[in-house]
């Protein structure tokens, strides 16, 4: 299998966590991909029409997308380690929409600042992006704690990917402040392998 990819992405990042999750990431030859939608680049667009990443060429079929997609199906692979059955399931998968919903938010930021000069920035819309974030982050500390003390699975690697990116592109918002519990639940998770061997880089 293909996995176009760039390190900074943490959509990418998901599925790097789901394949080395389930064993599968030997299987999966990474290549590298940039763009813009001005300028697609090397972005995936031969075989995604929307040229995202992350986007997986497989040898059973057409190509995946989105890291949701692409999640269910290394699992599905692998045997179904990192999604429950339900109803189990259904926390999970309304975790992970939270998580990505998170990274929605905080990736529309950094693109707003990239594109624009400062003074053309809307900055009512960027806080309103933040505002989502910080509902979010609000509710992971209030209604998810026991969720996530719980077995490992992709919602947990959703999030940790989301407070990572928060970190990475938005470290000034300081997320971690009013949210002990959750800060110390992802300082535990940076230990465990498939997490730290995919820190966003870039
Ligand atoms: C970033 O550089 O923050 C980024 C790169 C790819 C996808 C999303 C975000």
């Amino acid at each position: 299998m293909k996995l176009h990819h760039n390190p900074a992405s943490p959509y990418v990042r998901k599925v790097r966590i789901a394949l080395a999750e389930t064993g599968l990431a030997d299987r999966v030859e990474l290549l590298p991909a940039a763009g813009h939608p001005t300028d697609p680049g090397t972005m995936p667009i031969g075989v995604n029409p929307l040229g995202k990443l992350p986007t997986l060429e497989r040898e059973d079929g057409p190509a995946l997308y989105d890291s949701r997609v692409i999640c269910r199906y290394v699992d599905d692979r692998a045997g179904g380690k990192l999604y429950p059955a339900a109803p189990k399931l259904w926390e999970t998968l309304t975790l992970e929409a939270t998580a990505d919903g998170i990274l929605d938010a905080a990736v529309l930021m950094v693109y707003e600042a990239r594109s624009r000069p400062e003074e053309k920035r809307d900055a009512d819309w960027l806080e309103g992006q933040w505002a989502k974030i910080a509902r979010a982050i609000d509710m992971l500390e209030s209604r998810w704690m026991a969720y996530l003390r719980g077995p490992f699975d992709m919602a947990h690697a959703a999030v940790a990917c989301a407070l990572g990116y928060l970190d990475f592109r938005h470290s000034t918002r300081d997320w971690r402040s009013g949210h002990p519990e959750l800060t110390a639940w992802y300082d535990a998770i940076l230990a465990r392998d498939s997490v730290a061997a995919t820190m966003p880089e870039g």
